[in-house]
């Protein structure tokens, strides 16, 4: 891939997060199809036309916007086992919307929950969007019900802002400044 800014790929104690390009499509596709995965987020699993497709769209915002979604690869096995972004929020299917907050989000391989690697992620990606992107404040939503992407939110210094709408639904929506986020790191 072209055109990725400096410093786009993240490093952090047991994980490479690099954007996502064609090499990544297995384990993505292994990710994305499983429907535990995606209960909370699009309800069903993905196809392998699908995960193609995301990979393509998500290749164009890192070269147009320089910031996206990273694949999460565990560097001890070279193993994919997640993904999150920096994005901005969409009201409805429209995109661009720029001018919406920015978020960010994970998801994380069946098989590597409860271990942390969705916080330990999330910390990089923050750093990301704060010092590189110097933005303000950082979203992140999910369908309520998600508690364990709430307990990354929570760990990440987030506080919670209501029930809003966007993607075409309600949704809790947490946020987190960048002084916050911060305190939260110590
Ligand atoms: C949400 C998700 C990414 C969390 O990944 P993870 O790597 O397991 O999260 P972590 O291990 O970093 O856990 C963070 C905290 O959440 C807690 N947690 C994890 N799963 C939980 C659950 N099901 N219910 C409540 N808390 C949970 C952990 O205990 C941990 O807190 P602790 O350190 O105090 O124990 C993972 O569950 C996932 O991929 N879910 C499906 C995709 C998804 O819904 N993504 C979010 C869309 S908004």
């Amino acid at each position: 891939m072209t055109g990725l800014p400096f410093g786009s790929d993240l490093e952090t104690k047991r994980l490479l997060l690099a954007p996502c390009r064609e090499e990544h499509l297995a384990g993505l596709y292994a990710m994305n199809s499983d429907p535990e995965v995606m209960r909370y987020i699009t309800k069903r699993p993905e196809t392998l036309a699908d995960t193609q497709k995301m990979i393509a769209r998500v290749q164009a915002r890192w070269t147009k916007w320089g910031y996206s979604w990273w694949t999460f690869i565990e560097r001890h096995s070279g193993e994919i086992v997640g993904a999150g972004c920096i994005q901005n929020l969409r009201r409805d299917g429209i995109e661009p919307e720029v001018d919406c907050p920015l978020e960010i989000g994970w998801r994380v391989r069946r098989d590597r929950w409860g271990q942390g690697i969705a916080t330990e992620a999330a910390w990089a990606m923050a750093e990301f969007a704060f010092d590189r992107l110097r933005t303000e404040v950082l979203c992140a939503v999910c369908d309520p019900e998600n508690t364990a992407s709430i307990a990354v939110m929570l760990k990440l210094g987030m506080s919670y802002r209501g029930l809003e709408h966007w993607y075409a639904q309600q949704v809790a929506t947490y946020d987190v400044t960048a002084e916050a986020w911060r305190n939260a790191r110590g």
